[in-house]
């Protein structure tokens, strides 16, 4: 028999978790345990792309790679794909960190002109190539942990100068860096100093000029709003993602993170691919998410950070049919590139189980950011985006915490970590 040429073969994983799935469509409840696991799986790559995922006789029978990557005892699944990050800024925070470790809150810190509104007079100062260079360092450090998709915010510009800065540091990254990066607008994240008391004002910058001039240049795939007490209220954050809407973009939400502000049903109004955070979300407000199919991002490691000792209630969002997924929240008060560190707090915070934890990581998480008919599983046609991790099957995620277990770095078919 001729032999099929490949580029790549990954081989004789201990377990191949593909991740298949027959809908295109993410993955909910009790569907989650199930990772359509291979064992003894290998996986055929040519020109970038997935073009056999199988068991390793049957890919060994078929195939003449280039180069051969043994996986043997070790575990191999798709690249990470983190679903919410603050990527590109300026300075960092550990100051505030040390006065919430004496007790201040994130709303008074914000109150008064820090958190945010600090990185954002840094990272107004930041040159392009500054933020180039610092963002570069993020995405090699998260490439080292598996990730190999990363949606990215604006939000510390807040002027339209700024925020065309940040979302084109974004792009040229994009280009420059083996990681993807899929990039949302999120002009309303504070209210900026020299708009305090006017916050009408600033919105209508949002919509009136930032938005059009961001559409215009294509710098952005989807709007965001920060909806929450101390930043934008119900009615500003409609009419902020509806104007998103209307000029093309597609919808996500910070959601109920610190108080209760009817996020979930926002969201659910208005059509958001994603709500992010949820841990103040009603009942009523999720099960409008569910059934608007909205995918819920949660962000443990933000909670976490916060030191506030509440996290989203996981189990009653996935018992309500609510497609979950997870990402870093990665900003300067919430320092982690590390999607394996996602899934420990998941599991031993929220409570879930690593499948689950691992469903929400990947292929969930693409879904989320409206990747997932390209990533996020590894079924043929898809990108081959893959990780091998030195663990002998999915449940020592979660498991093991603190240390890297990734040991290759597989990113369109090229070994980018090795
Ligand atoms: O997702 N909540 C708003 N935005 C971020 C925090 C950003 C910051 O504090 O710099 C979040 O938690
Ligand atoms: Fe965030």
């Amino acid at each position: 028999m001729i032999k099929e040429k490949a580029d790549l073969v990954i081989e004789k994983a201990n377990e191949l978790i593909t991740l298949c799935h027959t809908n295109a469509t993410p993955i909910k409840k009790e569907r989650m345990q199930n990772l359509g696991i291979i064992k003894s799986g290998s996986i055929a790559i040519r020109n970038g792309k997935i073009i056999s995922v199988g068991n390793a006789r049957t890919i060994k029978h078929k195939f003449k790679p280039k180069r051969i990557i043994d996986a043997s005892g070790k575990t191999v699944m798709p690249g990470f794909v983190d679903s919410h990050t603050h990527l590109i800024f300026a300075g960092s925070r550990e100051e505030e960190f040390k006065k919430q470790l004496q007790g201040a809150s994130y709303l008074e810190i914000l109150e008064k002109g820090g958190g945010i509104l600090s990185t954002v007079r840094e990272t107004r100062k930041a040159s392009k190539a500054e933020l180039v260079s610092s963002g570069r360092k993020t995405l090699d450090v998260m490439l080292k942990h598996g990730t190999t998709t990363v949606e990215a915010k604006s939000g510390y510009g807040l002027t339209t100068k700024d925020e065309i800065k940040c979302l084109q540091t974004m792009k040229e990254l994009s280009i420059a860096h083996p990681i993807d990066i899929v990039p949302t607008f999120l002009g309303a994240h504070a209210l900026p100093i020299e708009y305090a008391g006017k916050s009408d004002e600033y919105v209508s910058l949002v919509t009136d000029e930032m938005i059009p001039a961001i559409t215009e240049r294509r710098l952005a795939e989807f709007c965001d709003v920060f909806c929450e007490k101390g930043a934008f209220d119900f009615m500003q954050s409609k009419k902020i993602l509806l104007k998103g809407k209307k000029c093309g973009l597609k919808l996500k939400i910070h959601a109920d993170e610190l108080t209760n502000q009817n996020g979930a049903e926002l969201a659910a109004e208005v059509g958001c691919v994603s709500a992010e955070h949820l841990l103040f979300s009603s009942e009523t407000g999720l099960k409008a998410m569910a059934k608007k199919g909205v995918i819920a991002i949660l962000l443990p490691a933000a909670s976490f950070s916060l030191s506030t000792k509440r996290f989203a209630n996981a189990k009653e969002i996935l018992e309500l049919g609510v497609p979950m997924a997870l990402g870093t929240d990665f900003n300067p008060i919430c320092w982690t590139e590390n999607m394996q560190e996602i899934i420990t707090l998941a599991c031993r915070l929220m409570h879930i189980a690593p499948a689950e934890a691992i469903v929400a990581s990947t292929i969930n998480a693409a879904y989320a950011i409206d990747r997932g008919q390209e990533v996020g599983s590894l079924e043929k046609g898809k990108k081959a985006d893959i990780i091998v991790l030195d663990i002998p099957n999915h449940e020592h995620l979660g498991y093991r915490f603190g240390v890297n277990l990734v040991d290759k770095v597989v990113k369109g078919g090229c070994v980018v970590v090795d």
